[in-house]
């Protein structure tokens, strides 16, 4: 990288990703880094950060605040603080954030331009290593006029095979919590930060998408928000919310709080799976509290606490 400052290095990177696929609502800004990258950085990329490798870099200019836990994957708490975004960082987030543009569209025009982008593009899709070993893409699905968008990091087993998101165990666990919130499957959308498998195939166990396979596939996550114009998008667990939030943040610090991305509100909350994985009272009350906020948020009724969340 030779003195370039390595998450603006990223953030180019991303920016570049988005631009290709030709969006109109990406500005096209470059950062210019201190010293010009050598010959030698240029050909040779940084290579991809495994999961450990993401979840323990250290921060640049914060130390965690004392007693504070990392997170796996689903946002997990599990081991020392994961580095936070740092304030420079910070400072290029509005450029990232520029609010979704353009006319909004009728139900049907949605309709028809979430099914050409699954048709035309993500379902032929090879911009990524994960169609090497997928079954089917996972679009997503779901009401186009949703006020509430769910976004998960990708599909597993069950959801490859099926070519639906959330309908293994962790979406039955989604289910519950849509209907706690006295909703259905119907009324709100569900979707991936991407669309293909991530897994290890040695021991077929899922893993999160690496940076490079986010960055190929999250033109469509934005193709798609940009479309529906949910009101409020609810991340589950770690890799969908610090990929909308441009932070390193711990689920922990980020879950339960109100953000933005693009002009709309973000709630951070559990995974799902870390639910299941974490079958507390504590766990299950935060998941709750936090889609009570966004029931409020939305002028929506809300249900008592009936079980039927947990
Ligand atoms: N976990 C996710 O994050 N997404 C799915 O679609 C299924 C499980
Ligand atoms: Fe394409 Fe996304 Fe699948 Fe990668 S994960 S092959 S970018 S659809």
């Amino acid at each position: 990288m030779d003195g370039s400052d390595p998450l603006k290095h990223r953030l180019n990177l991303w920016l570049k990703s988005e631009q290709a696929m030709g969006l109109p609502s990406v500005p096209r800004i470059e950062f210019a880094p201190p010293n010009p990258p050598t010959e030698s950085a240029r050909a040779k990329p940084t290579p991809p950060a495994t999961p450990s490798q993401r979840q323990t870099a250290p921060a640049k200019s914060e130390s965690p605040p004392q007693g504070q836990r990392q997170t796996d994957w689903f946002g997990a708490p599990s081991a020392p603080a994961p580095a936070r975004a740092s304030t420079s960082a910070n400072a290029a987030l509005p450029v990232l954030d520029t609010p979704i543009a353009g006319p909004v569209l009728s139900r049907d025009e949605k309709l028809s331009a979430l099914a050409a982008l699954d048709r035309d593009e993500v379902k032929g899709c090879v911009k990524c290593g994960l169609h090497r070993t997928r079954d089917k893409t996972v679009f997503g699905e779901g009401n186009p006029d949703a006020q509430i968008c769910f976004i998960g990091e990708g599909p597993g087993m069950n959801e490859d095979a099926s070519g639906r998101p959330f309908v293994g165990r962790a979406g039955q666990k989604l289910d519950d919590m849509i209907r706690g919130m006295g909703m259905t499957r119907e009324d709100v959308y569900i979707c991936n930060i991407v669309k293909c498998r991530a897994f290890m195939p040695d021991i077929n166990k899922d893993r999160p998408p690496s940076e490079e396979e986010t960055a190929a596939c999250t033109p469509y996550l934005l193709k798609q928000m940009e479309i529906i114009r949910p009101k409020v998008i609810v991340t589950l667990g770690l890799p969908s919310t610090r990929y909308l939030l441009k932070s390193k943040d711990s689920m922990t610090r980020m879950r339960g709080n109100w953000h933005a991305w693009r002009g709309i509100k973000v709630m951070p909350t559990w995974h799902p799976a870390y639910v299941l994985r974490n079958y507390t009272e504590q766990t299950r009350r935060e998941v709750w509290d936090d889609l009570k906020k966004v029931l409020v948020e939305l002028a929506l009724p809300i249900p008592k606490r009936s079980g039927k969340q947990d």
